[in-house]
């Protein structure tokens, strides 16, 4: 098994193996998700604002996190280490330009683009990498900041440079998340008030806008959704914990579910996944959630042998279905009882995935952004390459469904996203290894 990928271990000559799995197992038991990897990216290339040292706990031990904070290291930043607990201290960062392998391989290095021209007022980094799962440009991000004072220059890389940078109204023709992201880091110090209008309403964006006020600035987000920024003069360190990860809160309950399990996540009550679970109930999920506030946040799911089939649903900008559970919430409709059928509205190359399921025994049909999937009773083992994270993750939920033994190479894109999904996955019963990885198996 040659295992290929963008990740962080391999680039530097490690060789990540594959995942082993032998399906059939019902999970049961519970577990406490890691921290949220598209809440943390944008925070850490926050750090890059203002001076001071910011300590974030509960940062996942994940492929995107190492890669930016090499960045950081690149850009002059102290930056700190411990398990899950980093500190970073910009105050010596004197670089602006990113050249680095890491920028170019994932996508949240476009979020030192705001805080860049925040700092130092001039940015150069290689356009972002990130998943095969489209064209991923960032023509919202550009108009944006140059709303905001910023020029770009005409490069085969990103070269933008801004005199100041002046609060005014930024009005994204879509709510991009990430162009909300960078419109949020280059307001932040910018003179005057910034208004975003049609932003972004994932929750990781109101994690990013709860750090940045935990050190001084002033942004709040109206009854509408807009997002209104009053620039300030300068931001301090602060400690914050990072909330957890709601699309691997996400990944396991599918998991459960696609087992005919029963699990407790004890540290997400699932408030930020009504629509998600809204499909899971459809599908014939018992799901529980812990009141908020209670000594608890947890969320409990109990699923029949099979699961029914979900219907018709598309993914969509939060608070809709969100495309990081598109791929994993397929893989366990493949053996659900009757038709689905997905629409993918957010990326245009985001069914690859199903090539791979098919190979397990799947009846999967792709008709242009719609993948119509008819239920079949049994999975099988097969040999598999992940061929994008949320991919990764799919093909590992069919694997715990299928019949026999599932070989799973790739598996860097899995570790870019998932601390340790066959840690997390023993501990709920799976019989799952990695094999001639770099982890103990
Ligand atoms: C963030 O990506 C997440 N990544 C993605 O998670 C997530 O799928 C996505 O938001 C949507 O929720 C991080 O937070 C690091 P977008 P981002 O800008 O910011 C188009 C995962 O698996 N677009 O909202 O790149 C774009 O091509 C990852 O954890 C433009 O056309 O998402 C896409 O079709 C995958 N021009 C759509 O908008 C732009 O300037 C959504 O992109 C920007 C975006």
């Amino acid at each position: 098994m040659q295992a290929r990928g963008l990740c962080r271990a391999e680039s530097r000559g490690m060789f990540l193996g594959y995942l082993e799995i032998t399906g059939g197992i019902p999970l049961h038991g519970e577990i406490e998700v890691q921290g949220s990897k598209n809440a943390v990216l944008p925070i850490l290339a926050s750090c890059m604002l203002g001076e001071g040292a910011c300590t974030i706990e509960n940062c996942p031990s994940i492929g995107d996190v190492d890669d930016t904070l090499e960045i950081l290291k690149l850009l002059g930043c102290r930056v700190e280490r411990e398990g899950r607990t980093v500190c970073i201290d910009a105050s010596s960062a004197g670089k602006n330009e990113i050249e680095s392998m890491e920028a170019a391989r994932i996508r949240s290095s476009v979020l030192f683009l705001g805080a860049l021209l925040g700092r130092m007022k001039r940015a150069v980094l290689p356009l972002p990498g990130g998943c095969a799962i489209g064209r991923r440009p960032i023509d919202i991000h550009i108009k944006a900041l140059e709303k905001l004072g910023a020029c770009f220059a005409e490069d085969d890389k990103v070269v933008a440079t801004a005199r100041q940078l002046l609060g005014d109204t930024v009005v994204l023709p879509f709510p991009s998340v990430g162009a909300t992201e960078n419109t949020i880091l280059a307001a932040a110090t910018a003179h005057g008030i910034t208004w975003i209008k049609n932003a972004a309403r994932e929750p990781e964006i109101d994690e990013l806008c709860e750090f940045l006020n935990c050190r001084g600035a002033d942004i709040e987000r109206t009854k509408n959704g807009d997002i209104r920024v009053c620039g300030v003069e300068r931001l301090r360190g602060t400690t914050y914990r990072v909330k957890a990860d709601r699309i691997v809160t996400g990944t396991y309950l599918l998991a459960a579910a696609a087992t005919g399990g029963e699990i407790l996540i004890t540290n997400d009550n699932g408030s930020c996944l009504r629509a998600f679970l809204q499909v899971l109930e459809k599908m014939g999920a018992g799901v529980i959630r812990s009141p908020r506030g209670g000594k608890q946040e947890g969320i409990r799911i109990s699923s029949p042998e099979r699961l029914l089939g979900a219907g018709d649903l598309e993914t969509a900008p939060y608070p809709g279905f969100p495309t990081d559970l598109q791929s994993p919430l397929m893989a366990v409709l493949c053996r659900a009882s009757g038709k689905s059928c997905i629409r993918e509205k957010i990326f245009e190359n985001r069914f690859k995935t199903a090539d791979e399921l098919v190979k397990m025994g799947a009846e999967i049909e792709i008709d242009g952004d719609c993948a119509r999937i008819s239920g079949v009773p049994q999975l099988y083992g097969a040999v598999l390459e992940a061929p994008d994270l949320r991919g990764g993750a799919a093909l590992v939920l069919g694997a715990l469904q299928a019949k026999g033994c599932t070989k799973i190479g790739n598996i860097g894109y899995i570790d870019r996203g998932y601390e340790n999904i066959e840690r997390d996955l023993r501990l709920l019963g799976a019989d799952i290894r990695r094999v001639d990885g770099n982890r103990d198996c």
